[in-house]
């Protein structure tokens, strides 16, 4: 049935295949995987996506994800048999990318110096679980669930493990979720409880889980749904499929996100790539990555703040570059650090395909502070939407590259807002203080 996509390894010197019943996330050598199409699907399904907005009571048209699905069509079902929709794809009864669409913002617009027709915020975190991991775990699970795994296992900093474990309750299989301990906002780490999830507490960051996470799921039989996992990438891809369909398929000049991971960066460029090969965008539009002042990695190494820039180098990228920084992370105790959470990683699982989309799409990457992440979550919530710090940076990162000119006053631009706010004394604490840009403080 999956003669027409198979796993790819991205080393271009590799280049080893699977088949789509390939359990492992990575190929023998351990490098990472690429989900890959033999059919180039034809520009007319523009117009079905678009009909299917009228759901006509399809959860699979409801869906924001399987809306798309034959653009992630990796199971090759008949993607226009509702019997086989429902037989292989896993979806939140419809919900998952249901609500997230691009908007305008006009608050926020002022605060970064643009002019609103030109400003797009995408809010991912109006998923069922409250971000916009609910997009990739779709198509991990239903991948899980193709090849009978019983547990999905995730290292998380918290919007993961809510996913993971939603999806997990709802299909009725088991999961473990490793978290660094005490490093992630309440509310998250209260949803993972509440889905019934197993929490596994690490002693150490983000990196430390993920590793102990993807050792233990080797071990015991895990199926892992972190973004290291090609299929949560498919499913990722359907964040710039929406906004590019909103914009009626217009490409913007940038796409902007928060770094942590890089599954965003990975899945939005591999979603370019395929979009531009196929013709159905006829320019590429730049991804913006933005990292945490504290969580840097990619910022020091692609913008040479280390040694030289780090770069994709068409598939020969210098990984002793990288070996070499994270050595030095090591020697020198230095350990990501941010308030917020949610992007502070220092090791990118996503690293090597992070540099590939950003050479495709001849991106660039910056860093912003804590408090200017508290500012643009702020000003987010001052247009009636909600969205967590990490999220923020979405927004300060935008401001920081028109500042500096490298986003122009009439390109047009769309930021992802990646999760709803999960740690409630963020805002409380923020507007208690009159310094912040944005607080209004409590009255007797
Ligand atoms: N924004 C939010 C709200 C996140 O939760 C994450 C990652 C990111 C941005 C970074 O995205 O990894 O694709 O670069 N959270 C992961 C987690 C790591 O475990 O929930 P990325």
């Amino acid at each position: 049935m999956q003669d027409g996509a198979h796993l790819k390894c991205i080393d271009p010197r590799c280049g080893s295949e699977y088949p789509i019943s390939y359990a492992n996330v990575q190929c023998a050598r351990g490098h990472l995987l690429d989900v890959t199409y033999k059919t180039r699907p034809p520009s007319s399904l523009k117009e079905t996506f678009y009909k299917r907005r009228n759901s006509e009571g399809s959860i699979f048209n409801e869906s924001g994800v399987w809306r798309f699905r034959e653009l992630l069509n990796f199971v090759q079902i008949d993607t226009t048999d509702i019997d086989q929709c429902s037989k292989y794809l896993v979806s939140l009864d419809g919900a998952e990318g249901r609500q997230s669409k691009p908007y305008q913002m006009s608050k926020v617009a002022e605060f970064v110096g643009i002019s609103s027709d030109n400003l797009w915020l995408q809010p991912e975190g109006y998923n069922p679980s409250g971000s916009f991991k609910d997009n990739g775990m779709a198509t991990a699970v239903t991948h899980a669930k193709l090849i009978g795994a019983k547990k999905i296992v995730c290292a998380s900093t918290g919007n993961t493990s809510a996913s993971a474990g939603m999806f997990a309750a709802n299909e009725g299989i088991k999961c473990d979720v490793y978290i660094p301990s005490g490093q992630i906002a309440p509310g998250k780490l209260s949803q993972a409880y509440q889905f019934g999830a197993q929490i596994i507490e690490v002693d150490g960051n983000f990196d430390d889980a993920l590793k102990q996470s993807l050792q233990d799921a080797q071990n015991h039989k895990g199926y892992t749904v972190n973004s290291v996992n090609p299929f949560r990438i498919e499913g990722q891809k359907t964040i710039p499929f929406r906004a590019l369909e909103y914009l009626n398929w217009e490409a913007p000049d940038w796409i902007v996100y928060p770094g942590g991971a890089l599954g965003n960066t990975t899945s939005c460029g591999k979603a370019l790539m395929e979009l531009y090969e196929w013709g159905w965008i006829k320019k590429i539009p730049k991804i913006a990555v933005i990292n945490s002042v504290g969580a840097s990695t990619l910022s020091d190494l692609y913008n040479g703040k280390f040694e030289d820039k780090l770069r994709w180098n068409n598939g020969n990228p210098d990984t002793e570059l990288v070996s070499r920084y994270y050595d030095h992370l090591d020697e020198a105790g230095l350990r990501p650090k941010t308030k917020a959470t949610a992007i502070q990683i220092g090791r990118p699982a996503n690293l090597l395909k992070g540099l590939r989309a950003l050479e495709f799409t001849d991106g660039v990457v910056t860093t912003v502070t804590d408090s200017e992440m508290l500012d643009g979550m702020s000003v987010v919530g001052l247009n009636g939407f909600d969205c967590e710090m990490a999220s923020g940076a979405t927004v300060v990162g935008i401001k920081k590259l028109i500042n500096q000119e490298i986003i122009k006053k009439d390109d047009t631009v769309v930021g992802i807002l990646t999760g709803r706010q999960k740690d409630a004394m963020i805002p409380v604490d923020y507007h208690r203080d009159s310094e912040n840009r944005f607080a209004k403080p409590p009255r007797n």
